[in-house]
């Protein structure tokens, strides 16, 4: 029995069989918490051995099993809501604004498609409900998961609290054996206005909005209080099925229609952009009067088997649009412009509003965007807003879509006060002192301070905390800057040696004003947990200008481990060569973004704060998700000439499923051409080289039934 032995007095074998041990134990316990519903471990036990898993892999990282209960997000925090990994992840949709970004949406679809513009191409239309999405989970006909969305890959468990929404079935009748359905959970005005007169009543603080407030409803840790709020559920999607719903979107709606889920009445049938067009009109007339908040209208292509040959960009289906509302609009006075500086350096204007409600939110801040923009001129120089020159004091439209952060928009120059004044822009940073400049052709005047720029260390460590970055929880953006500000932590690699620092000893975390032992402990622990991170994760917590979020999961599954992406951005650094070309091959990576990666490991000061950073972690190898079996899994391809079955797009984003790299040119590190009719000179340099080369049918012969 190695239970006993504390980590640091382990043996690797004691380690291995802990390890193991440890695996087996969580696993029984994840399975009759979650599937089962029967807890047969206290949420303390289950911590402790969570976070005796931890401990022993950071000392033997060699020694990570590949079912490590460190990756199976499924913990039961004593303080939060428990973890569910997604089976199928949850995206987000891309937007429409206008007529014309309809009409794009569906010339891509074709295109991408292959389909002549007379081919009619069957969309549904549906409201875009104001809420957050929920994902249900049914096996055998029964609900036994209900999780939010989290970040996509990992939301939080909320069963017991989706339980007690009325429009949610607990048991369903003829469905298939494992059934996720997706959607989205909202309340009605009345609802809303109710609730807030009684939060009120109770001496308590109103929600802003409904969704706000269904938000907070849907996270209680208390079901009870859930059960008091009037939640209500829309179905509009599906995650992962045992069997098909149907072979259309609007046959699968139906389905879940038949099954007891409430769906929406606007959810319509077009056959064109117009028709689509026309359905939007129609919803946006119905808006005030439906009794719940829309922000848009959302399209789908209809037949399901064409939704899967479209498949899915890095974070939003190829297959469906949002086409939202025009954004709100409101007037008020300029009273200031705050400079503030970003994690790259950019110094970024802020309007100081008189507060003004704006759709229903009370505004006091908005973007100014640059210093060009101020004076009334664009990105290149030419005239905006008539070229009207934006000054403090003068009377402005704010404008506010959706998430998207407020903007000054426009002026009224017949209301400008004799007072006015025109808004000198700083050269140099307000933070700082350092020469703020303004590159050839960079829109944004740049803070030169680079690491001794105290904004920017303190900006690069949020972006480093956030949460589509290493997500730590109990390390907030304020707790960053009190960190930061009291000489705790000057650059992310400190955060992993706070507990050494600051667990014991003299000053200790504990006694530092807002803490405690408990909190002081989970913030260590939550700390120890993220030293075991994905590629990806490491690659967007660096903030590199240009480097987001997309971009570097395509750049992770691209180089596979810590190691290689390291070394390929060293042999890239002249900015020409294989390593340069390989670089800007990658899907999403043009030369701007390719330079910006570079440049940062070209950099001593920024590649030692790297170097320190990574000596604290275990970094987990990318790997694209379901590609066992597939015969190009991991093996770099190259598309040339003409494909006659599918377009260029589409064989490329098969492939990519398929864990395959597409590069756009032949090297040695070629494995596989495609090509087609009037491929020139990459299939004589194959040939040179020796590579293999098929043509479209024997790559489709090659990959058919993976
Ligand atoms: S479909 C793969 N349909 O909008 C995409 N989403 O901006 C599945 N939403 O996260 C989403 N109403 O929370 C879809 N009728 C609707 C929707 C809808 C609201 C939300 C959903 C999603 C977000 C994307």
């Amino acid at each position: 029995m190695t239970r006993d032995i504390s980590v640091e007095n382990l043996t690797k074998d004691e380690a291995q069989a802990e390890l193991a041990r440890l695996a087996d134990l969580l696993a029984n316990a994840n399975t009759a918490y979650h599937t089962e519903d029967a807890p047969e471990m206290d949420d303390a036990t289950y911590d402790a051995l969570k976070r005796r898993n931890v401990a022993i892999e950071a000392r033997f990282p060699a020694l990570k099993r590949a079912d490590s209960p460190s990756d199976q997000v499924g913990a039961v925090p004593a303080d939060g809501f428990s973890k569910v990994t997604h089976a199928v992840a949850m995206l987000s949709l891309s937007n429409a604004f206008d007529a014309e970004d309809v009409e794009e949406f569906d010339g891509r679809v074709r295109k991408y498609l292959g389909l002549p513009a007379d081919r009619t191409l069957a969309y549904t239309a549906e409201p875009k409900i104001d809420g957050l999405s929920l994902s249900l989970r049914y096996e055998n006909g029964e609900l036994v998961q209900a999780a939010t969305r989290g970040d996509g890959a990992v939301g939080e468990n909320v069963t017991a609290n989706a339980r007690t929404i009325a429009d949610v079935p607990t048991v369903i009748a003829d469905a298939p054996d494992v059934l996720e359905v997706r959607g989205e959970v909202y309340m009605s005005h009345a609802d809303f206005a109710a609730l807030n007169a009684r939060q009120i009543d109770s001496g308590g603080k109103p929600f802003a909005n409904p969704r706000n407030a269904a938000a907070g409803s849907l996270r209680q840790l208390d079901a009870e209080i859930t059960r008091a709020r009037p939640l209500r559920f829309f179905a509009y999607a599906w995650g992962a099925l045992s069997a098909p719903l149907a072979e259309t979107q609007k046959g699968a709606i139906d389905r879940l229609a038949d099954l007891g889920f409430s769906t929406n009445p606007l959810t319509a049938l077009c056959h064109s952009s117009a028709e689509m067009l026309a359905h939007y009109a129609r919803i946006e007339e119905q808006r005030a009067t439906l009794g719940y908040d829309i922000d848009g209208v959302v399209y789908k292509v209809d037949d399901l088997a064409l939704q899967d040959r479209l498949g899915f960009r890095s974070t939003t289906p190829r297959w469906a649009i949002a086409h939202k509302f025009p954004a709100e609009l409101a007037w008020t006075r300029l009273e200031g412009i705050d400079i503030q500086v970003g994690r790259t350096g950019a110094l970024s204007p802020v309007a100081r509003l008189q507060p003004v409600t704006v759709g229903g939110v009370v505004v006091s801040n908005a973007t100014l965007h640059n210093e060009d923009y101020i004076k009334g001129l664009d990105s290149k120089g030419n005239e905006i807003r008539g070229g009207k020159e934006i000054m403090v004091g003068d009377w402005v439209q704010v404008y506010r879509a959706g998430d998207v952060i407020p903007k000054v928009a426009d002026v009224d120059l017949s209301k400008r006060a004799d007072d006015a004044m025109p808004f000198a822009f700083p050269t140099r940073c307000p933070e700082c002192q350092s020469e703020a400049v303004r590159e050839p052709g960079d829109a944004v005047r740049r803070c030169t301070g680079g690491l001794i720029c105290p904004a920017q260390a303190v900006e690069k460590l949020k972006h480093f905390v956030s949460r589509a970055a290493f997500d730590i929880e109990g390390l907030g953006a304020k707790q960053v800057e009190q960190f930061y500000a009291d000489g705790w932590i000057a650059e992310p690699g400190d955060i992993f040696t706070l507990q050494d620092r600051y667990g014991s000893g003299m000053q200790q975390l504990k006694n530092r004003e807002g803490w405690g032992d408990k909190s002081a402990q989970n913030l260590f622990d939550a700390i120890e947990e993220k030293r075991a991170i994905p590629l990806a994760r490491v690659i967007f917590a660096l903030g590199i200008r240009h480097v987001g979020e997309a971009a570097s999961n395509l750049i992770a599954l691209h180089y596979g481990t810590w190691d290689a992406f390291e070394a390929a951005m060293q042999a890239a650094a002249a900015q020409k060569g294989e390593a340069w070309e390989d670089l800007i091959g990658v899907d999403g990576v043009g030369t701007v973004m390719a330079g910006s990666l570079v440049n940062t490991f070209a950099q001593e000061a920024e590649r030692a704060s790297i170097d320190r950073l990574v000596a604290h972690l275990t970094i987990a190898e990318a790997k694209r998700a379901g590609t066992s079996g597939s015969p190009v899994a991991g093996k770099t391809v190259v598309f040339t000439g003409t494909l006659e079955k599918m377009t260029r797009a589409e064989a490329k984003a098969r492939a990519e499923r398929l864990g395959a790299k597409v590069s756009g040119s032949v090297s040695a590190k070629t494995d596989l051409l495609v090509a087609g009719p009037g491929a020139g000179s990459k299939a004589k340099k194959a040939a040179e080289l020796g590579i293999e080369t098929l043509d479209e049918d024997g790559w489709l012969t090659l990959i058919s039934g993976a």
